[in-house]
């Protein structure tokens, strides 16, 4: 399919795209992960600081998404309620984000308990969007939901189409226009696309993730099995680069042929992997998705894909640099 077909079809006003490449505002992103993501008494890995957000601006990023533990700040009984010390907190990072002109991606993240059990937890999970929803009415459209990340575990394809619908509804009480983001199940596989049904709404798009290979990316990343047994792969083979092109373009087809902007929210590599295949795949994964008129979402900000040392407050700048160059 021609680039610029994909462009016209996907890039619309509603992402702040418009045909001719100007006036966007949801192209560039990175994740402030491990920050707000966390349990109720775990610490989090990344302390956001009001300086963060603008460097993220100064250094060309117009999007930040807000990976959200939610869940474990709610009560566990109807009505669910959140607590506001945690608001407030979330209230501040999104505050900082938009007073800079960046673009928030809010989202439901690490509710595990959901994925394991999806009935006992949908009234929750309804609940928890109705009581994020009615605290930003009014903010700027520049302030896009996220209904979950990652389904996955027991939340099937065929389950999570149900219940996306709900938690959709749950936004749209208060937000009639409100940009609403929802990736397929299995963990936002590309692949899984095809089981991905989307209601009829004109402020509604996609997302996928993409850690393609994983054996590269997760390379020696203590949650994902086998992983220390990859350590040493490297990257950068015409193979591997056609491997890519062929996953971005299927996500790029499902967006055109399903009339949805695709936002790739979250892609990257762990920090086992070595610094020049590193490069190579961010570049070349972070250029095809532009080519094809995907926006894209850099995990993460400052942790162990980072691409900020909050210990020694330094850019890593080669990484930087192969996301903005
Ligand atoms: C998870 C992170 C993880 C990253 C890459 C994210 O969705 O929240 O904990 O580091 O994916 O695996």
């Amino acid at each position: 399919m021609p680039a610029r077909l994909v462009e016209a079809a996907i890039f619309s006003d509603d992402v702040g795209m418009a045909a001719d490449g100007k006036e966007r505002w949801f192209r560039r992103g990175i994740n402030l992960g491990n920050a707000l993501d966390t349990g109720r008494d775990g610490e989090p890995r990344l302390r956001l600081e009001e300086r963060y957000f603008d460097d993220l601006r100064d250094v060309g990023f117009d999007t930040v998404r807000l990976p959200v533990r939610w869940s474990a700040h709610a009560d566990e009984s109807a009505p669910f309620a959140l607590d506001p010390t945690f608001f407030e907190r979330v209230d501040w990072a999104i505050g900082n984000a938009l007073r800079r002109d960046l673009t928030v991606v809010l989202n439901v993240h690490h509710y595990h308990e959901l994925q394991d059990a999806p009935h006992e937890h949908e009234a929750r999970f309804v609940a928890l969007w109705q009581q994020i929803a009615a605290r930003y009415v009014g903010h700027s459209r520049r302030l896009c939901f996220e209904l979950l990340n990652e389904p996955r575990s027991a939340m099937t394809a065929q389950l999570w189409n149900r219940l996306l619908l709900k938690g959709l509804a749950a936004v749209r009480e208060s937000h009639p226009d409100r940009m609403v983001i929802v990736g397929p199940a299995r963990m936002n596989d590309i692949d899984a696309l095809p089981e991905l049904e989307l209601p009829s709404d004109d402020h509604v798009i996609a997302t996928v993730h993409y850690y393609a290979p994983l054996e590269f990316t997760h390379q020696g990343a203590p949650w994902t099995a086998g992983a220390e047994q990859w350590l040493g792969t490297t990257w950068g083979a015409d193979s591997d680069r056609d491997a890519v092109r062929q996953d971005l373009t299927r996500a790029a087809t499902w967006a055109h042929d399903h009339g949805r902007h695709m936002f790739v929210g979250e892609f990257g590599t762990y920090s086992k992997a070595d610094l020049a295949s590193r490069l190579r795949w961010t570049t070349f994964v972070r250029s095809e998705a532009e080519r094809l008129g995907l926006s894209w979402c850099y995990w993460d900000f400052g942790t162990d894909f980072g691409v900020f040392d909050p210990q020694h407050n330094t850019w890593r700048v080669p990484l930087r640099e192969a996301l903005l160059p």
